[in-house]
């Protein structure tokens, strides 16, 4: 493989957990890894890491929480990478108590949905310039405890942190179906592919939840039946990133074992288009892409 082969890719959430592997894994191999992520410590740590790999990370540090830190690192990204190859959405948080963001959007859905939705479609046009377009999203098998509720979607009336993470997971399996459809039905060579890695209680991301769940938490992560190690998690992401199968296969949802089937919510044409246009609505685009 020549230098020019090699892919550029951008991954959120690489400061930690899964992503922080998949970062190092990708990197090794020779590509180039812009990281997102709030935490510089984290991020300038992986960047002097990485050092001795044969390929590059850069850390970008930007808060996905919020449509204008998007639209900011989506125009950094034209601007510093215009051959984009891999789109990653890996960053993802479990929210304790009902936050909103400065859009005024509950956090868990800004983040984890909302983020994925309006970059894919800020940088569409700079993964067309690239020479293998893919977009990979994490999900989550807890995405089949989910269900829709269009009418109280940001969970207003009542809230709880494990079911907001879940729709967040099941709005990830719905749009990743969604986008491959649409790309499909333009014949655009883009993939689109979602995983679940399994439960993978080493890593952060329940790291502001209540003091009984992190005990729990931190008990799974040393019971080695329980679980998967982050080094498997973060395999399985940069494979979807990387696997020539994932650069023709598209809408499939993977899993440890292979690709398998989602929940029928999220396989329900008429709950993806519901989701494509509301999202469309709350981060101000035109429903209308990727047209
Ligand atoms: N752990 C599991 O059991 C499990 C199971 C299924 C799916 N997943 C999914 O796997 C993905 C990675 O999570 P993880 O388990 O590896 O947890 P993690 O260690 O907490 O990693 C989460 C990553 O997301 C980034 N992030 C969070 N909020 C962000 C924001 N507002 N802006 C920018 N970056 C943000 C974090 O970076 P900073 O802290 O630097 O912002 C971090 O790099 C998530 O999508 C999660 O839903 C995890």
């Amino acid at each position: 493989m020549t230098d020019s082969e090699l892919p550029t890719i951008l991954l959120t959430g690489g400061t930690s957990g899964i992503g922080r592997v998949a970062a190092r894994q990708l990197a090794s191999s020779g590509s180039t890894v812009a990281v997102v992520g709030r935490n510089a410590s984290r991020g300038e740590t992986l960047v002097s890491e990485s050092r001795s790999l044969a390929g590059t990370i850069d850390f970008l540090q930007y808060d996905l929480a919020t449509q204008d830190a998007v639209r900011a690192l989506a125009k950094h990204v034209r601007e510093s990478y215009p051959t984009l190859d891999v789109l990653i959405h890996n960053a993802g948080v479990s929210v304790p108590d009902r936050t909103e963001t400065t859009d005024g959007i509950e956090k868990t859905l800004a983040v984890n949905h909302l983020a994925p939705y309006l970059l894919t479609c800020e940088l569409l046009e700079t993964l067309r310039m690239g020479a293998r377009g893919r977009v990979v999203v994490t999900a989550s098998g807890l995405h089949t405890r989910a269900t829709f509720d269009f009418d109280n979607l940001q969970f207003e009336a009542q809230y709880d942190s494990l079911d907001a993470y879940a729709r967040s997971k099941l709005c990830n399996v719905a749009f990743t179906l969604e986008l491959a459809d649409r790309l499909r039905e333009i014949n655009e060579p883009i993939t689109v592919n979602c995983l679940h890695p399994g439960f993978v209680p080493e890593t952060g991301l329940f790291r502001d939840a209540a003091l009984r769940k992190r005990i729990m938490i931190r008990l799974a992560a040393v019971l080695p039946w329980v679980g998967t190690s982050v080094e498997a998690g973060g395999s399985l992401l940069s494979g979807l990133a990387t696997d020539p199968t994932y650069r023709t296969e598209t809408g499939l949802y993977v899993g440890p074992e292979g690709p398998t089937e989602p929940s029928e919510t999220a396989r329900d044409r008429k709950n993806r288009i519901k989701l494509w246009e509301e999202s469309a609505s709350l981060v101000g685009v035109d429903s209308s892409w990727p047209a």
